[in-house]
C-alpha cells in the first residue's frame, strides 16, 4: 500500500465498516516501519483495488489488524487466497501465532477464519464503538 492507493483504500474501507479507519490511521501504519504491513490486493485484468490487508508482525507473533474486500470482488475467495498465501509466508519466515479481533455479529469474517482455522480465544469487552459490541479474539498457531 502506497500514498496514492489511500483514495482507493478509503472508499472500499467506508464500504465495509460502520466505523471505518481514517486516513491519518492508513498512513500511520504505511510509515509504521518495521512492524506494520500494509498491501493492497490488486485485480490486474482490470487494474482496481479490489481489498487490502493491514498486519503487525512483532517477533514471532503476528496480528491482523484490518482486511476488506471491495463488494464486487467479494465471494469470489480473494480474503481467503491472500491470508492463506500471506500466513504461509510468515510461517516460513519464523512466526508462530496469529490473532485477530472481529465482531461477533460480522458473521462473514468469522466464517472465514473459521475456514482458515483460527479459534475462539476470548472476549475484548466493549472493544468496538458505533455501534458498541464486544470483540471476539480469535487465533491460530503457525506451522
Ligand atoms: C470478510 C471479507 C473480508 C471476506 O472477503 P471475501 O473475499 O469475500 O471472502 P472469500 O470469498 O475469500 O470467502 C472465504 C470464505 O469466507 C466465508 N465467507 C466469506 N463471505 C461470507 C459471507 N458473506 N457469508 C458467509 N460466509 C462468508 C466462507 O466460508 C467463504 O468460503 P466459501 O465461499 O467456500 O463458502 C469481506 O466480506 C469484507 O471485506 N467484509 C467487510 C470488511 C470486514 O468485515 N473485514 C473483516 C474485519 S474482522
Amino acid at each position: 500500500m502506497k500514498e496514492d492507493d489511500l483514495p482507493y483504500v478509503l472508499e472500499i474501507e467506508r464500504e465495509s465498516f460502520p466505523n471505518p479507519w481514517q486516513e491519518a490511521t492508513f498512513r500511520g501504519e504505511i510509515y509504521n516501519q518495521p512492524i506494520s504491513f500494509s498491501f493492497v490486493i490488486v485485480n490486474r485484468l482490470l487494474n482496481r483495488i479490489a481489498g487490502y490487508l493491514v498486519f503487525w508482525r512483532i517477533e514471532n507473533e503476528v496480528q491482523v489488524n484490518n482486511i476488506a474486500v471491495h463488494p464486487d470482488f467479494r465471494r469470489m475467495g480473494v480474503a481467503e487466497a491472500v491470508l492463506k498465501q500471506v500466513l504461509y509466508q510468515l510461517a516460513e519466515e519464523g512466526a508462530r501465532f496469529v490473532t485477530l479481533e472481529v465482531r461477533p455479529s460480522n458473521f462473514a469474517a468469522r466464517s472465514l477464519y473459521r475456514k482458515l482455522g483460527f479459534e475462539f480465544l476470548g472476549i475484548r469487552k466493549n472493544y468496538y464503538h458505533t455501534p458498541r459490541e464486544h470483540a471476539f479474539v480469535m487465533g491460530k498457531p503457525l506451522d
